[in-house]
C-alpha cells in the first residue's frame, strides 16, 4: 500500500511515520506542500499516487484560531476540501483527523459518531465544516475525531505538567472538564489498522476510560514519583479566549465494532513515560 500523510511533522504525525511500517510511506509538512494551495496539494498526490492519504495536517492553536478566523478556517476546512478533491482525482482513499471540540460538551455520557455537532469555538467550527464538506466530496472517506493528544513528538499536556512540577511545589489544574487522554502512538496504530481495514465514515478514536485535567496532571505526577501537591480548581480562574468542552468523551463502539480496542489511558500515559525518559527528557 502505498500512503501520503499531510502534517507529517506534527505530534501524530511523527507517531504515524514511527509507527506505520510495512507499506510505502511519504511524510509531508507544510514544507513540503502547504495545504491552502490546491496545485501545490495537487502536485504532491500526482507524484505520490497513494492509495490512502492521512490528513493530519491543521492548524491545532485552539486559542489561536479565535483571533485567526481566516486561517483557522484556510487550513482546517479549505486545506481539507483541497486534499478531499485531490483525492478524488487521483483514486485515493482518505482519512481525516477530527476532533472532540465539534460537540459542545452538554451530554453526560459518551458521545456516538450520530450526534448533532455543535461547535463552541472557531477551532471546532472550522473542523465540523471540513467534516461536513469532505463527506459530500468523498462520501466513503474515514473521518477519525479524537481528543486530548499526548506523545514525544511535540508540545502536550503531561510534558507540560512534569516541566512545571520541577519548578513549583504546588499545580493548580482545572476540574470541570472531562475527556479521554489519546497517546498520539496509539492513535497511530488505530489509524493505520482502519487503512488497511478499508474504514468508511466517522470513527470515535481515543485511549479507553476518561478523567478531568486534575485527575490526569495528578496521575503524570504519581508515576513521575514527584512530591509535587496538585490541586483541583475551576476553569472560570484559567478563562482562556476558546471555550473548551465540559465533557468530551467519545463512546468507543464505532471503533470496537470494527475489531479495533484501544489500551486505558492510564497505561497508555505510563507508555509515554517510558519514551519520554528514553529520548532523555
Ligand atoms: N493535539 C490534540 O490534542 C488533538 C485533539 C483532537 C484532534 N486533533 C487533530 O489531530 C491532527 C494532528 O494533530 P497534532 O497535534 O499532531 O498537530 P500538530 O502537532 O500541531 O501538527 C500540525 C501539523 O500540520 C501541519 N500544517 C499546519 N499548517 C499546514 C498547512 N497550511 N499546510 C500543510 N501542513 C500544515 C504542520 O506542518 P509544519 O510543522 O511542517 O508546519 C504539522 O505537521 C490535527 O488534525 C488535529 O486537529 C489533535
Amino acid at each position: 500500500m502505498r500512503v501520503t500523510i499531510f502534517g507529517a511533522t506534527g505530534l501524530l504525525g511523527k507517531a504515524l511515520v514511527a509507527e506505520w511500517n510495512g507499506d510505502e510511506i511519504i511524510g509531508l509538512g507544510s514544507n513540503d506542500a502547504d495545504i491552502r494551495d490546491p496545485e501545490q496539494v495537487r502536485r504532491a498526490l500526482e507524484n505520490a499516487r497513494p492509495d490512502w492519504i492521512v490528513l493530519a495536517a491543521a492548524y491545532t492553536n485552539v486559542d489561536g484560531c479565535e483571533s485567526n478566523r481566516e486561517l483557522a478556517f484556510a487550513v482546517n476546512c479549505q486545506g481539507a476540501v483541497n486534499v478531499a478533491q485531490s483525492a478524488r482525482q487521483v483514486g485515493a482513499r482518505l482519512l481525516f483527523l477530527s476532533t472532540d471540540y465539534v460537540f459542545d460538551g452538554t451530554k453526560t455520557s459518551p458521545y456516538e459518531t450520530g450526534d448533532p455537532r455543535a461547535p463552541r469555538s472557531v477551532y471546532g467550527h472550522s473542523k465540523a465544516e471540513a467534516e461536513v464538506q469532505l463527506l459530500r466530496i468523498l462520501p466513503e472517506c474515514c473521518i477519525v475525531r479524537t481528543s486530548w493528544l499526548f506523545g514525544v513528538g511535540g508540545k502536550c499536556f503531561p510534558d507540560t505538567i512534569l516541566k512545571l512540577a520541577a519548578s513549583r511545589p504546588e499545580l493548580e489544574v482545572v476540574n470541570d472538564q472531562r475527556g479521554s487522554p489519546t497517546y498520539a502512538r496509539d492513535l497511530a496504530n488505530a489509524i493505520i489498522q482502519l487503512c488497511r481495514k478499508n474504514a468508511e465514515g466517522i470513527v470515535h478514536v481515543t485511549d479507553g476510560g476518561d478523567c478531568t485535567w486534575f485527575e490526569f496532571a495528578r496521575e503524570i505526577i504519581a508515576i513521575a514519583g514527584l512530591s509535587t501537591s496538585v490541586r483541583p480548581t475551576s476553569s472560570d480562574k484559567f478563562v482562556r479566549p476558546a471555550e473548551r468542552p465540559k465533557y468530551s468523551v467519545l463512546s468507543a463502539r464505532s471503533l470496537n465494532a470494527l475489531g479495533i480496542e484501544m489500551a486505558p489511558w492510564q497505561d497508555a500515559l505510563r507508555r509515554y513515560m517510558e519514551e519520554r525518559k528514553y529520548h532523555g527528557a
